[in-house]
């Protein structure tokens, strides 16, 4: 088996603040259910993308692997690089050579995952520390996880991750603060000190989507050539389908909080099966340059509802044009409509 990640149903709920009515008439709790059953596997080496409007899950669904979130609920299957996986004892090792990431973990093992599996934040802004210089921002992770024999050891590879990200002369950069560095800048920073710790999985929480449109590029490209040199696998969660269309090898598109249609990137936006994903990418606002998108006309409806009020049934109906009787009371199954394509939608059903 090759895949690097093995999602299994996972959930994630966030208890909603009840009110003093609530509490004294005894209402069961309500929960804001943001990851509500999602399931998808990322191979080793690719770029698997979670995509959707904003509040859908996107960024809870990332946050969850690399653990800043707890799972509410499911299994998620992550198999470490070799050298990581060596050091995890015997017991937190399932089908060999995964890990279930919803587990509870001792401390040891949960710093060895975090150093395998680590973050680029949307906010190049808010996830620097003001008051650090991009040196110790940098050498931080190295000091938490003790990486690097000694101080100079540390230097050395502090400098190297500035160099690779492009910041030269890195010891210039070094004792620069984050105010002093543009967005891009900054994001690179943010790139740099995810990779010190040489992890395997990068989790990309749309990285250029605060950026300005001029250094966009730049950046993708960026991550893209890391990817190839060190041999990463990266889920990248992006709103923005042309990004998804350039990078990714498979897509998952979702909608609130559930994964309604999956597969190869170029099967999904040329031709896009469910009628959110088919909606979404006629919402695409210009087509590449390649013309990798049919534009399309489709109705869609209404806001997207609350994640702490999810319709029953299937929960876009009240946005579908297509929307039948059964829609509204159960929801869909996901079917196979092609080798690696899966569709969650009545529409799909033999019945
Ligand atoms: N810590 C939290 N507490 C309560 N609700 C949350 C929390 N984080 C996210 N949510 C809610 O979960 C849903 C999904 O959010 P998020 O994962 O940030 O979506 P996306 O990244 O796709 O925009 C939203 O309704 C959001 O308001
Ligand atoms: S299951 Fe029904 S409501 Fe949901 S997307 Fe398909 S047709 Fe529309
Ligand atoms: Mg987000």
């Amino acid at each position: 088996m090759s895949s690097k990640l093995i999602m299994e149903k996972v959930f994630k709920y966030f208890p909603l603040r009840r009110s003093l009515v609530e509490i004294l008439t005894f209402r069961p709790p309500r929960y804001v259910r943001a990851v509500d059953g999602v399931s998808f596997t990322v191979d080793e080496g690719e770029i698997f993308c979670l995509a959707g409007e904003s509040g859908c899950g996107k960024t809870t669904t990332g946050r969850l692997i690399v653990r800043l979130l707890e799972f509410t609920g499911g299994r998620a299957l992550y198999r470490p690089r070799k050298e990581i996986l060596s050091e995890i004892p015997p017991q937190y090792i399932v089908e060999k050579e995964y890990v279930d990431l919803t587990a509870k973990l001792p401390r040891q093992v949960d710093k060895l995952l975090r150093r395998d599996v680590q973050i680029v934040f949307q906010d190049p802004y808010g996830s620097l520390n003001p008051r650090m210089r991009i040196y110790d921002i940098l050498k931080e992770p190295l000091d938490i996880h003790g990486v690097g024999a000694s101080e100079d050891e540390k230097r050395e590879k502090v400098f190297k991750a500035l160099e690779e990200v492009k910041l030269t002369p890195p010891e210039e950069f070094a004792e620069r603060y984050p105010h002093m560095l543009s967005g891009g800048q900054r994001q690179r920073i943010g790139i740099a000190r995810a990779l010190i710790l040489e992890p395997s999985l990068v989790v990309a929480d749309e990285p250029v989507s605060m950026l300005d449109v001029s250094v966009r590029a730049e950046i993708l490209q960026l991550m893209m050539d890391l990817k190839a040199t060190r041999n990463l696998t990266y889920v990248f969660i992006t709103h923005d389908l042309a990004v998804a269309a350039y990078i990714c090898n498979r897509i998952g598109i979702m909608y609130l909080g559930t994964i309604v249609e999956k597969g190869p990137i170029d099967l999904i936006v040329n031709n896009p099966q469910h009628p959110y994903a088919k909606a979404l990418i006629a919402a695409v606002p210009e087509p590449d340059p390649r013309n990798r998108f049919k534009i399309r006309e489709v109705p869609i409806k209404g806001e997207i509802p609350s994640a702490a009020n999810i319709p029953p049934g299937c929960r876009f109906h009240p946005r579908c044009p297509y929307a039948m009787d059964i829609c509204k009371k159960e929801p869909p199954p996901e079917i196979e409509i092609e080798k690696g394509h899966t569709v969650s939608c009545w529409l799909y059903a033999k019945r």
